[in-house]
């Protein structure tokens, strides 16, 4: 397998596997470091943003989404799901947010 170029989209997993209102963490390939992205399906736009939460580099993808808006299942501090942008604490700083296509086969696919 040859590793992946900046700039490349990466094949995350089936779009289907995730219904509208659903979210799904998957992991990034093993070349490159297999860091866990979440995936949302809300509103029938799709969202990728690392799942991990920058108040306590806690998982994410499982929080609930109200309007565009991502709480924390943790501590409950509010990110812009589009953006990865920090709406209210305890974090202060954004979740890195990605790039996301659904490629000709329905793959989900993002651009680091
Ligand atoms: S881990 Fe997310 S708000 Fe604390």
């Amino acid at each position: 397998m040859t590793e992946p170029q900046p700039g490349e989209w990466i094949a995350l997993g089936l779009a289907e596997c995730i219904e509208e209102g659903q979210s799904k963490s998957f992991k990034l390939p093993p070349e490159l470091g297999e860091q866990p992205i979440a995936v949302f399906h809300h509103q029938g736009e799709w969202y990728a943003l690392d799942d991990c939460c920058t108040h306590a580099n806690i998982p994410i993808a499982d929080g609930p989404v109200k309007d565009g808006c991502l709480m924390c299942p943790w501590h409950y501090a509010e990110f812009d799901l589009k953006t990865g942008a920090c709406l209210s604490g305890p974090a202060t700083e954004a979740i890195r947010s990605y790039p996301l296509r659904l490629n000709e086969k329905g793959m989900i696919e993002i651009k680091l």
